[in-house]
């Protein structure tokens, strides 16, 4: 059984597809609900969709719902983007990458014309930064963009591969991930152009001033953000 503030989150953002869509599909528990219910709506409906995912994850489980997948070189803008995050403040500035997909989830939510969030409400903070910010890095790169990092006043930690892998995770583009834990970030713009800038860094895990719209449930149910694009 799905997560109530999970399902809830998922559910709502079915309203944002229509027929004919070509959407970004993220990656994670959430988008992995929200995959399930289109693939059966897309079935119920007869709707003709396609959709670009953002993970091995992402794309096995569209295919396995029956959903039709395309790619970025076919359909380089996208109508619209549905997927997770780890954080996300109130201007819908977000930490992404806990699922270490944070790369290709970056180019197909900044590829659409409409990115919708979706998360149980506990990932509503004040302020970004408790939660580790992830950094794909390349492997070649490790301890120079480790130096510099730490260099910034953080504390980073190459993520493990975990209990089945020894050594670091290895992503699905090769690279790896940096956990840097930074305490409160003031400035997400900044920090995420200073941190880009490191060479061999690929991608950082903060999502500024992409997202239009957030749909954050819990038990009593669903409550939504909206924000301009600039
Ligand atoms: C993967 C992500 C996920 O969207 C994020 O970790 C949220 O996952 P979940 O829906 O499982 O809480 O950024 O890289």
């Amino acid at each position: 059984m799905a997560p109530v503030g999970k399902l809830r989150a998922a559910s709502a953002a079915l309203k944002e597809v229509a027929d004919g869509d070509v959407l970004g599909i993220g990656t994670g528990s959430t988008v992995a609900i929200f995959i399930g219910l289109l693939g059966k709506k897309v079935k119920e409906e007869g709707w003709d969709v396609l959709c670009v995912p953002t993970s091995y994850q992402s794309a096995y489980l569209a295919v396995e719902n029956g959903l039709r997948l395309t790619t970025l070189d076919e359909h380089p803008t996208l109508d619209l983007a549905v997927d997770g995050a780890d954080e996300i403040d109130p201007d819908l500035n977000l930490i992404k990458g806990g699922g270490a997909a944070l790369t290709k989830e970056k180019v197909v939510d900044s590829s659409a014309k409409r990115f919708v969030v979706i998360a149980d409400s506990t990932k509503l903070v004040e302020r970004l930064g408790k939660f580790p910010l992830p950094i794909e890095v390349l492997p070649f790169a490790r301890a120079r963009v480790l130096r510099a990092l730490a260099g910034m006043g953080c504390e980073p930690r190459l993520r493990d591969g975990g209990d089945r892998k020894d050594g670091p995770l290895v992503t699905d583009n090769g690279n790896f991930i940096v956990d840097a834990a930074f305490g409160e970030i003031l400035d997400p713009h900044g920090l995420e152009l200073e941190i880009k800038m490191v060479t061999g860094v690929v991608e950082v895990g903060l999502f500024v001033g992409l997202a239009h719209c957030a749909y954050l449930g819990d038990a009593s149910g669903v409550r939504v953000l909206n924000r301009e694009r600039k």
